[in-house]
C-alpha cells in the first residue's frame, strides 16, 4: 500500500467484517489505492472473526484502533442470533458517540423511476424516542395494558446536529438544508429541536439558505418532487424512516453509503449487511462499501479524490456498463473493480 509509506498519511481502522465483508473490503483497499487515497490502515477483526479470537463481536483492540485513528471504514459485521450479544452497531455509536448519521442518495444508474437525485439526509443518531425510555403500566388484571415511551432532544443536542448538517452543506458544497420536525404536535419534544435548529440556520445566513418541513409534508413531497430537495436534517426517529425512503428514490438500500460521526470517531460503512447466501463467491457489489469510502475522503477533506472516485464508479456503471448480478449485469466483484480502477488511471 503506497499511501501507508509517506509523510501525511492518515491512520484508519479497516475492519473486513464478515459474509462478504473481507471480499468488498478488499476490492475498496485496491480501488483506494488506485486512487492515491491518503489512508495507513490498521486492520482490525470485528463480528464473527472477533468472536472466534477474542469472545467478543466489538473487541477491544478494535475499539482501541478506533481511539486511537479516530476514522474506520466498516465492512458488515453479522449480529450473532442469541449468546446475548448486543448489537454491534450500538455499542459503536454510544462508545464513540456517534451523535450524527449520514445517508446520501444519488442516481447511479439512469433509468430508474426518478433521474438525477442527489440528496443528503443529516440524521441525529442518541437523543429523541430512541433512548429506550419504555415501560408499561398495568391496569386491572392486564400488566401491559398501556405502554409509555419517553423521547428526549436536548437544546445542546440539537444545536450540534444542526451545526453538523450546516456545516455539512458548507464543506460539501451544497446549497440548502430542510429542517423536518412535527412540532405542530409534538411541541416540546420536537420544538425544542425546531427552534434551536433555526437558531443555527440564521447563523449561516448568506452561505447556506434554510427551509422547513413537517415530517409528513416531506414524505409526501420526497415522493412527488424530491429535487426540491438538498441536505437534510431532522431528529432520530423521523431520519430513520426518511433515510430509508430517499434510498428508495434511487433503487434501495443494495448501493447505499451511511455514515455515523460524532467528536470521537467517524465510521463510514455499506448500508447493506454481511450477505451470508452470496459470500465467498465472488459476486458481491463493492459499490456501497466505495461510496462510503467516497464519504470518508469528504470527511478528512479530500474532495477531489471522492469526485474522481464517484466519476469513476459513474463512468463504470454508465459508459462501460460494468454491473454485478444484484444490479442485473453479470461482472464479478474482480471484475468491477478491474473496470473501477481502469477508470482512474
Ligand atoms: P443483507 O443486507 O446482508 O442481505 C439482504 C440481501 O441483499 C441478500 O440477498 C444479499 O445477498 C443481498 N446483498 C446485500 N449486500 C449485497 C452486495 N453488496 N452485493 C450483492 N448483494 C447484496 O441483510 P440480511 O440478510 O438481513 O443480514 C445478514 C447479516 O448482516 C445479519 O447478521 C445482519 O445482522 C447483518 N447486518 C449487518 C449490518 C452492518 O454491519 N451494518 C447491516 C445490516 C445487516
Ligand atoms: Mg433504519
Amino acid at each position: 500500500m503506497a499511501a501507508t509509506r509517506t509523510a501525511n498519511a492518515i491512520p484508519a481502522t479497516l475492519i473486513p467484517g464478515d459474509g462478504i465483508g473481507p471480499e468488498i473490503v478488499s476490492a475498496a483497499v485496491e480501488i483506494l489505492d488506485a486512487l492515491g487515497a491518503p489512508f495507513a490502515w490498521d486492520v482490525q477483526p470485528g463480528g464473527m472473526a472477533a468472536i472466534e479470537k477474542f469472545g467478543d463481536p466489538l473487541p477491544q483492540s478494535l475499539l482501541d484502533s478506533i481511539r486511537r485513528t479516530r476514522l474506520a471504514l466498516k465492512g458488515p459485521l453479522t449480529t450473532p442470533v442469541g449468546g446475548g450479544f448486543r448489537s454491534v452497531n450500538v455499542r459503536l455509536r454510544e462508545e464513540f458517540k456517534l451523535y450524527a448519521n449520514l445517508r446520501p442518495a444519488r442516481t447511479l444508474i439512469p433509468g430508474g423511476r426518478y433521474e438525477d437525485i442527489d440528496l443528503v439526509l443529516v440524521r441525529e443518531n442518541l437523543e429523541g424516542l430512541y433512548v429506550g425510555f419504555e415501560h408499561y403500566i398495568p391496569i386491572g388484571d392486564d400488566p401491559q395494558a398501556a405502554a409509555i415511551s419517553s423521547g428526549v432532544n436536548t437544546r445542546a443536542g440539537s444545536r450540534r446536529i444542526a451545526e453538523f448538517a450546516f456545516d455539512y452543506a458548507v464543506k460539501n458544497r451544497r446549497k440548502k438544508v430542510t429542517i423536518v420536525h412535527k412540532a405542530n404536535v409534538l411541541k416540546a419534544l420536537t420544538g425544542i429541536f425546531l427552534e434551536t435548529a433555526r437558531e443555527v440556520a440564521k447563523r449561516y445566513e448568506g452561505r447556506v439558505a434554510a427551509d422547513e418541513r413537517i415530517v409528513d409534508a416531506c414524505a409526501m413531497q420526497l415522493v412527488l418532487d424530491p429535487w426540491r430537495f438538498d441536505v437534510i436534517v431532522t431528529t432520530n426517529l423521523f431520519g430513520d424512516i426518511l433515510s430509508d425512503e430517499i434510498a428508495g428514490l434511487v433503487g434501495g438500500l443494495g448501493m447505499a453509503p451511511g455514515a455515523n460521526i460524532g467528536e470521537e470517531a467517524a465510521i463510514f460503512e455499506a448500508v447493506h449487511g454481511s450477505a451470508p447466501d452470496i459470500a465467498g463467491q465472488g459476486v458481491a457489489n463493492p459499490l456501497a462499501l466505495l461510496l462510503a469510502a467516497a464519504m470518508m475522503l469528504d470527511h478528512v477533506g479530500r474532495l477531489d479524490e471522492a469526485t474522481r472516485l464517484r466519476a469513476a464508479i459513474d463512468a463504470v456503471l454508465r459508459e462501460d456498463r460494468v454491473r454485478t448480478a444484484d444490479l442485473g449485469g453479470k461482472a464479478t466483484t474482480k471484475d468491477m473493480t478491474q473496470a473501477i480502477v481502469a477508470r482512474l488511471r
